[in-house]
């Protein structure tokens, strides 16, 4: 891969990721209202800041890179992120945690990908932060996969596959850079 491609491939992953935590948002302000359990409203409540807060990381590397949001992307995560938060409202407990679930677990692929990106084109300086917001990621979806097994019928739903452990996230990545910076290279 070219540098210019990782470049191009990490602002178009970084718009995206920056209108899904828009949509996250939004979703899990619904759901947290929506839930009675103390607990759940607290985590749910924080899950939603941390969403918040991952956007703001992602904005200022979109900024850093020349780059602006996507207006399309943006205006359709609004859409997205609100209408699940009313539906929250209506669908009960299990659906809106086994969907959250399961998109947790693309997310956490997704910003380990961004961080092999931005060593591939040269931002060193976004890896850490990447991978730290895998890592939360990552926390995210283990709590809503411990919410569905604790539903009777949740407990019977076939799941999504369980991300490798947390360390890999970090263990894996210097290898894959390398190999990824070896195809930079050999493209030169
Ligand atoms: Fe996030
Ligand atoms: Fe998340």
């Amino acid at each position: 891969m070219r540098e210019e491609d990782a470049r191009e491939s990490l602002i178009a992953l970084l718009q995206l990721a920056y209108a899904a935590e828009k949509a996250a948002g939004y979703a899990y302000r619904g759901h947290w209202h929506s839930v009675v359990d103390a607990d759940e409203r607290i985590r749910l409540a924080q899950i939603e800041n941390e969403e918040w807060h991952h956007r703001d990381l992602v904005g200022e590397m979109l900024n850093t890179l020349g780059a602006a949001p996507n207006k399309r992307l943006e205006i359709r995560a609004a859409i997205i992120g609100r209408s699940l938060g009313v539906l929250c409202h209506f669908t009960g407990w299990l659906a809106p945690m086994y969907g959250a679930g399961r998109l947790e677990s693309r997310n956490i692929r997704e910003y380990e990908t961004a961080a092999r990106f931005a060593a591939g084109c040269g931002h060193h300086e976004f890896v850490d932060c990447l991978l730290k917001m895998a890592e939360v990621e990552w926390e995210h979806e283990k709590y809503f996969r411990s919410r569905v097994l604790i539903h009777r019928l949740g407990r019977r739903l076939s799941l999504w596959p369980e991300p490798p452990p947390k360390e890999t996230i970090r263990e894996s990545f210097p290898r894959e850079s390398e190999e990824t910076l070896e195809l930079i290279e050999a493209s030169r």
